[in-house]
């Protein structure tokens, strides 16, 4: 029986790679190049798994094309707002992600952010690299106590929780949080937690307000103006989770006109093309959407992309089937 033709459209880590190349009749994307939407069209006609990430937006126009072949899309990330969800469901195509493999680095990432722009990690760089530190001084960058302080997280699903385990016990941290639906009780009782009923008040309370909820319409600009003026102005607002998720042009305004003290961003509205204001300010940490980004993280991705795709053509149904 000939075996699946399988297009990757970006490249992976070789081992997973190699894996997909012994499994499947497989095209790699050697060049790392990102596709065009003719090309995204052309791969759903001409295989039976398309295996997208994050940098192509596999829209309705793509799912529509005629005479397609593709009947699975294995997407290499847990977030899938990029893909037209509806669009795939009406065209009967299964899509998978991968949950789980992701959380303690993307998390550790939240934390790093949360440490750099409570810190001024990025400043003193920067300083020592333009070579204008002239050594130090009792007032010399002063930044905000991590340890103790309340965090704030958006949304308190894996990635929010793995926040939470280390702010909590590796550093003190007072938990508070906004989630649409209620946490579990053992969860709350383990972090000393305390759920909020609304953005809101989290936003007004937190001295650091972290960001866990998913992209697309439903959220797009979920933190916008009015919002941020409800921060605190000793407060830094960390995203890890997608860029729409903040108005952009709105937390320049806040980091500019300092009604926040900083913030600290892996994930950028039109990423990479991201807004030129963040790029001449002291006050904010940025970071080139590194969240999964360990040797370790992206194999265990790449090979739950695997599972899922053994799965589907085994006739069974994928553990990560989003729908
Ligand atoms: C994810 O898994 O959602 C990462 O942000 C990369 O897409």
């Amino acid at each position: 029986m000939s075996k699946p033709k399988v297009l990757v459209t970006r490249k992976w880590p070789a081992e997973v790679e190699q894996q997909l190349q012994r499994l499947y009749e497989v095209t790699l994307n050697e060049q790392d190049i990102a596709m065009s939407d003719d090309e995204l069209k052309a791969a759903m006609q001409n295989y039976d798994a398309v295996l997208p990430s994050v940098t192509e937006q596999i829209t309705a126009d793509i799912l529509n094309v005629e005479n397609k072949r593709a009947k699975i899309l294995g997407n290499f990330g847990v977030g899938f707002n990029h893909i037209d969800i509806e669009a795939a469901k009406a065209n009967g195509i299964v899509v998978t992600n991968t949950p789980g493999v992701l959380t303690d680095c993307t998390a550790d990432i939240a934390m790093l952010l949360l440490l750099m722009s409570a810190r001024r990690g990025s400043e003193g760089e920067r300083q020592i690299r333009n070579q204008t530190w002239t050594g130090w001084q009792p007032t010399h960058l002063l930044g905000h106590k991590v340890s103790g302080k309340t965090l704030g997280l958006i949304g308190f699903g894996r990635i929010a929780q793995a926040v939470a385990q280390r702010a909590h016990f590796g550093f003190g941290m007072k938990i508070i949080f906004f989630n649409p639906s209620t946490a579990s009780e053992n969860i709350i009782e383990k972090y000393q937690a305390v759920q909020c009923n609304s953005i809101e008040e989290v936003l007004s309370q937190a001295n650091f307000v972290s960001l866990h909820c998913p992209g697309g319409e439903a959220t797009r600009h979920l933190i916008n103006e009015k919002r941020l003026r409800l921060m605190q102005p000793s407060a830094h607002l960390i995203n890890t989770a997608r860029g729409d998720v903040v108005d952009s042009k709105a937390l320049i305004k806040a980091l500019k006109e300092d009604w926040i003290a900083g913030a600290g961003l892996d994930v950028f509205e039109g990423e990479p093309n991201i807004d030129k204001g963040f790029l001449d300010m002291e006050n904010v940490s940025l970071l080139p959407h590194l969240g999964s980004a360990t040797e370790e993280t992206r194999i265990a991705m790449g090979n739950l992309v695997l599972k899922n795709l053994a799965a589907f053509f085994a006739g069974e149904e994928p553990g990560d089937r989003v729908i």
